[in-house]
Parts: C-alpha cells; sequence; structure tokens
C-alpha cells in the first residue's frame, strides 16, 4: 500500500489560488526513478509565483512548489544512489509542473540529482539553494567575461534578496569592491556586514530618460530588471559587463542600444533551470568551499515549517524579505 507525506498544496478555485497542507499519496507523485526524502527547501521568489498561480512558472493546479529540496534517498530504479544518501535537487522542473521541495517526499528523474556538495548539511545547502546557485552562476559569467577585481566596482541590485545577499557576498569574496543597491532603508549596515563597501537607495538608479550616463561601474549582477537594469546598462564602463538574472522590479528593459554599441557593454543572460550538470556540479563545490559565506545565519531571514510558510508568499513577492527563508520539511 502506498504511504502518505504530507505536502503544501496549491489549488485554483474559482479565481483565487488557496495553499493548503495536506495529506499526499506517494503513488501520486511522478513516475520517476527516485525518491527522496525531503529534509529542507527554501522559499524563492518564483516558489511565490507559483502558489499564486502564475502561469509562466506552473501551468496545472492542485500542485506542491517548492524549485529548491534537500535530503536523502529512499529508493533509485537507476540504482545510481543507495537509500540514505544525501542529495540536492534545485530548478529543472522541480515545483513548477513537478512536486516540489513543499513536501515532505519528491520523486524525480536521476539525472536531477546532485550528490550533497563538499561538506554541507542539507540545511546549509538551502540556506543557499537556488539563489546561491544562481548568485554564483552570475558571478562566474562576468569572471568568465573577463571582470577583475582591478577594474572597478560591482553594482548589485535587489541586494539584500536571496540572489542579491548570496552575490554581494560572493563578490566580496572575490575580492570586489561591491555597492549595493536596496529599498530597504533599515538594511544598510546588515548588507556593509556581509560584504558591500557601500549602500545605494533604489531610487538612485530611477528612469533619468538619458540614452547614457556617467560610467561609474564595471560590472553588474541585476536581480531586478526594468528601470533599474536600463539604469545600471546605461552607467557601465567602458567593456562593463552585467548578468541579468531576475524580474522583481519588472521584465521590461527599455533603452536604446547606445551602451552597447558606444561603450562595448554587454548584457550577460542567466538561468538556473537548465544549467547542464556538469556546471552544476562544479558550481555547487564552489558554493560549498571557496564562495560559502564563512557564517551562513546572518542570511536566514527566518526558519518556517510547511505550516507556517503561506504568509511569506506575499512578502517575497511583496520584496519584504531580508535573505533568505528555509522550509524545514
Ligand atoms: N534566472 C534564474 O534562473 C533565476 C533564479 C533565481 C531567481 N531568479 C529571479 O531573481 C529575482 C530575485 O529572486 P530572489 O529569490 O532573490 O527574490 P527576493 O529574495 O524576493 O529578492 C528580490 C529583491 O529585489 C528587490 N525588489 C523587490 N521589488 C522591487 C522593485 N519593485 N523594484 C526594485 N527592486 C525590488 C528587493 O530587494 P531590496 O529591498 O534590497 O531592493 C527584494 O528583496 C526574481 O525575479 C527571481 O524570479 C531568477
Amino acid at each position: 500500500m502506498s504511504e502518505s507525506y504530507l505536502a503544501l498544496v496549491t489549488r485554483k478555485q474559482g479565481e483565487e489560488y488557496l495553499t493548503a497542507l495536506q495529506e499526499c499519496r506517494q503513488d501520486s507523485l511522478p513516475e520517476n526513478t527516485v525518491l527522496v526524502r525531503v529534509q529542507y527547501s527554501s522559499l524563492n521568489y518564483k516558489d511565490a509565483l507559483s502558489a499564486t498561480g502564475n502561469p509562466g512558472v506552473t501551468r496545472n493546479y492542485p500542485h506542491t512548489p517548492g524549485i529548491d529540496a534537500a535530503g536523502e534517498v529512499v529508493s533509485d530504479d537507476s540504482g545510481r544512489f543507495r537509500a540514505g544518501d544525501p542529495v540536492l535537487v534545485t530548478g529543472h522542473d522541480l515545483g513548477m509542473n513537478t512536486p516540489g521541495g513543499f513536501g515532505e517526499y519528491i520523486r524525480v528523474p536521476v539525472s536531477w540529482i546532485l550528490p550533497m556538495p563538499g561538506r554541507l548539511s542539507a540545511r546549509e545547502a538551502m540556506l543557499l539553494g537556488t539563489a546561491g546557485f544562481t548568485a554564483a552562476l552570475c558571478v562566474e559569467d562576468l569572471l568568465n567575461a573577463g571582470l577583475r577585481p582591478e577594474q572597478g566596482s560591482v553594482v548589485v541590485t535587489g541586494a539584500t534578496g536571496g540572489v542579491g545577499s548570496l552575490a554581494v557576498s560572493i563578490l566580496a569574496r572575490e575580492g570586489f569592491r561591491v555597492e549595493a543597491v536596496t529599498g530597504k532603508d533599515d538594511a544598510h549596515d546588515w548588507l556593509r556586514e556581509i560584504g558591500a563597501s557601500e549602500v545605494l537607495s533604489r531610487g538612485e538608479l530611477a528612469d533619468s530618460g538619458k540614452p547614457m550616463l556617467r560610467p561609474r561601474w564595471a560590472g553588474a549582477v541585476d536581480t531586478v530588471g526594468g528601470e533599474p537594469l536600463a539604469t545600471v546598462l546605461k552607467s557601465l564602463d567602458y567593456g562593463g559587463a552585467a548578468a541579468c538574472c531576475g524580474l522583481a522590479a519588472s521584465p521590461k528593459l527599455e533603452m536604446t542600444v547606445f551602451p552597447f554599441i558606444l561603450r562595448n557593454v554587454r548584457l550577460l543572460g542567466v538561468d538556473s533551470v537548465e544549467q547542464p550538470m556538469e556546471r552544476r556540479r562544479h558550481l555547487w563545490e564552489r558554493l560549498a568551499y571557496a564562495w560559502c559565506p564563512e557564517h551562513l545565519e546572518p542570511f536566514l531571514a527566518e526558519e518556517v515549517s510547511l505550516e507556517h510558510l503561506q504568509p511569506w508568499f506575499r512578502r517575497i513577492l511583496d520584496g519584504q524579505v531580508r535573505g533568505r527563508v528555509l522550509v524545514k520539511v
């Protein structure tokens, strides 16, 4: 007989999306190779989009969100993993249209599974989660584009968010001078503690209407899109590069091509979902060692159980979260 387990399930009722903890059956999980018992997950912006019915993330409801999961293998039909192996799953289709980490079990293809990297515990891995992995992708892409600390400062937008705060930390560890942009007036000291040399208010990146602005940064990690990204691109030094991964402000980008064709500015798109396993493995090793913040606890906004997660969906969509929300499953 199939065992039951608890999961947060979002359902559509009329025009509303309601999420509640409910009992599910393991035999209702998709027919994939590896059954994993989830110990920790985390809340990402995308999870809140899924839990509130954003069709760009999840098409079919009822659905269990959670794009991150860390735990141990229960069984693996492919024979690659043994029961009890500590593992990590982020991205792919997890939590989008495949039941995700906000449930006690997931069943996923073996190709989605990463053995737990280095010395990380399930809790530490989820404090980093997709946010940490995305921040690492952004920084590595900037390094691959030739950006070096001696060329100038790097600006990070949405700096108190999950991706933003971990990008600040990783860039500082790589020796960059980081300018952090935030909408939270009470988070300036915290941003300095995690690695920022300077903190700017979000208002400084408001649209100027000009095609180009005074060059002020060698590089950028942008997690918000919209006007702030346009202002950043117009303000990059000659040959500067910006890694763009998010849309917390807006998915739109309205500007001219002048910074690209007159200043040789480069815009690097970053996606964490479809990255090949080899790059995941390599970047998670970096996250476990060289790029792991010395102390992870300052990045913890709150540790919540599945039962108490729901109010955080609205908070993260409203840009109110500082750092990472850890989910103890
Ligand atoms: N491409 C990928 O694979 C990938 C992976 C992960 C995340 N993402 C995207 O990256 C973004 C950040 O994700 P996250 O999980 O780090 O979310 P998060 O923790 O909510 O961080 C977003 C931050 O953006 C800032 N912000 C919010 N609303 C804003 C607005 N209207 N204008 C300007 N800034 C605003 C806030 O920081 P301040 O208050 O400090 O300004 C907020 O904390 C999201 O759009 C997410 O979908 C993409």
